[in-house]
């Protein structure tokens, strides 16, 4: 079938639930791991709200709980069986509905244990078939059954599906699926699918309405995207060009073009692939941040070869080196494992030495987690967990001083900053984000939520800055 039809035919889905639920019901969800997830429960989101359900915090007040999970490590399972556990007895005393979606259930161990453990779950869904929520949700309202919508084959690109964004200011646009790459430590490959980019057209169409709807800040995001497109064209498949959009660069371009829209993010790129144009690109668009997420993963050559990073240390070194001679106020970031099987405590050391080097404004650090299916979970010589804990202690405390000294440099400059709204902790204040994507907090009239202003900064506070106008 069309995916246009399908999704068509969700809509009656959409229109069955709403009627039969008369009431007003309340839905409360839990998102876990990356942004591409969070994108898609803000569709999960949409088609709820448009089934008539209503969003709230208050787990003890939802008729309908949904999970999209992750399973890129290994605590994310823990999170999920806990919070299923708590569930159980909201399950028997008022009858909820409990849904969970998303990455961790494409793996078949998972399912089966839930369904062993934990068989009061009304509905698990993977990620190809998330368009097909409200038909899930219906026919188990309808028929009182459990359901279990998996497939293992590569979903189809779906358009036009409801959405319920978090914020009205930043928006996230999906712009490829699946990954091809297979690092040996990763899952993603296997439940997200095989590489497939949207079309230009409908990428392009869905920033400029974001634009129209007032949001100043789009981030694209793809498990690789500078290889937006790609496989399309090695694999001679048809896509419709629009505006001359063939690649990422050029897709960066017509974002570019959009009236509105200000500012411009991509997550995330993989440094084999990162070609020139979109170098050239970031250098030259004045609306792409010029914070740019290079995830390093290790930066021992041996490491990074079973790893199956494709690059060397001395590669990736070069890279950063082209980038900061091109691109104006260039900052990196970046995502490093520790304790990958057979990593040596000196293959460690030269993970520390591009730390070291390239003085990233953030990193995320991570412990390797074995995860069934992968090659590294094969591999025999798996470290120690008290040596990976002792090598993330290590990295840790090098990167949260390089943080400090990092934001002294902020201080005394004039910064734009985007305004994001209220801040969390004191609401006489507002809380905004630089182009390098540091949180400044600072005293403001609310009237400036949304918009770029400019502001001096004045102290920092290791996670955030302190700015005045
Ligand atoms: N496609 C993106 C992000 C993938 S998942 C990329 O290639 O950068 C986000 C991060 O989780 C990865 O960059 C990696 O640092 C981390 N990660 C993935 N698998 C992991 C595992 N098995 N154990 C620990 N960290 C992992
Ligand atoms: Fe995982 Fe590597 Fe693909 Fe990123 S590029 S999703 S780390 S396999
Ligand atoms: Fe997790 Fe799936 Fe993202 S495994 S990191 S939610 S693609």
């Amino acid at each position: 079938m069309n995916t246009s039809i399908e999704v068509k035919d969700q809509q009656k889905y959409i229109e069955k639930v709403k009627n039969r639920n008369n009431s007003k019901l309340k839905y409360n969800i839990l998102t876990m791991g990356c942004q591409l997830n969070e994108n898609d429960s803000e569709k999960l989101c949409g088609m709820l709200e448009e089934m008539g359900y209503i969003k709230t915090d208050n787990q003890n007040e939802a008729d309908l709980t949904l999970f999209n999970t992750c399973c890129v490590r290994e605590n994310a399972e823990d999170k999920l069986f806990g919070k299923l556990g708590e569930l159980k007895k909201l399950k028997q005393e008022k009858g909820i509905i409990i849904a969970i979606g998303g990455c961790m259930m494409q793996e078949k161990h998972i399912t089966d244990k839930i369904k062993q453990s934990y068989p009061f779950v009304d509905i698990i869904f993977g990620t190809h078939t998330l368009h097909k929520f409200p038909e899930d949700l219906y026919k188990v309202l309808d028929k009182k059954e459990k359901l279990e919508d998996i497939i293992d084959i590569d979903g189809k690109i779906y358009e036009g599906l409801p959405i319920k964004r978090d914020s009205k200011i930043k928006a996230s646009v999906t712009i490829m699926n699946g990954c091809n790459n297979f690092c040996t430590y990763c899952i993603v490959p296997y439940v997200r699918g095989r590489e497939r980019s949207r079309n230009p057209k409908d990428i392009i169409n869905e920033v400029e309405q974001l634009a129209k709807e007032g949001y100043k800040e789009i981030t694209l995001l793809g498990q690789n995207v500078n290889s937006y497109l790609r496989v399309e064209r090695e694999k001679n498949i048809k896509f419709e060009e629009y505006q001359g959009v063939n690649s990422f660069a050029t897709l960066l371009r017509e974002i570019n073009k959009i009236d509105g829209i200000e500012r411009i993010r991509f997550v995330s790129p993989h440094p084999k692939d990162f070609t020139d144009d979109v170098i050239d690109a970031i250098a030259n668009y004045n609306k792409i941040c010029k914070l740019v997420h290079l995830p390093l993963q290790a930066g021992n050559n041996n490491v990074l070869k079973n790893m199956n990073r494709k690059y060397t240390k001395e590669q990736y070194l070069k890279l950063v080196d082209k980038m900061k001679n091109k691109i104006e106020n260039l900052t990196l970031s970046t995502d490093i494992i520790v304790g990958f099987p057979g990593e040596t405590d000196e293959e460690f050391e030269d993970t520390l030495d591009i730390v070291k080097k390239v003085k990233f404004e953030q990193v995320y650090m991570f412990i390797y987690s074995r995860r069934i299916g992968t090659p590294g979970d094969k591999m025999a010589n798996q470290i120690p967990e008290h040596i990976k804990h002792k090598r993330f202690n290590k990295l840790k405390l090098l990167v949260e001083n390089q943080i400090v000294e990092n934001n002294k440099k902020y201080v005394g400059t004039i910064q734009k900053v985007l305004v994001e709204g209220e801040s969390k902790n004191n609401k006489e204040l507002l809380t905004g984000r630089t182009d390098s994507n540091k949180v400044v907090i600072f005293k403001g009239n609310k009237d400036l939520i949304g918009q770029i202003i400019k502001l001096k900064i004045i102290s920092e506070h290791k996670w955030y800055l302190k700015g005045e106008i």
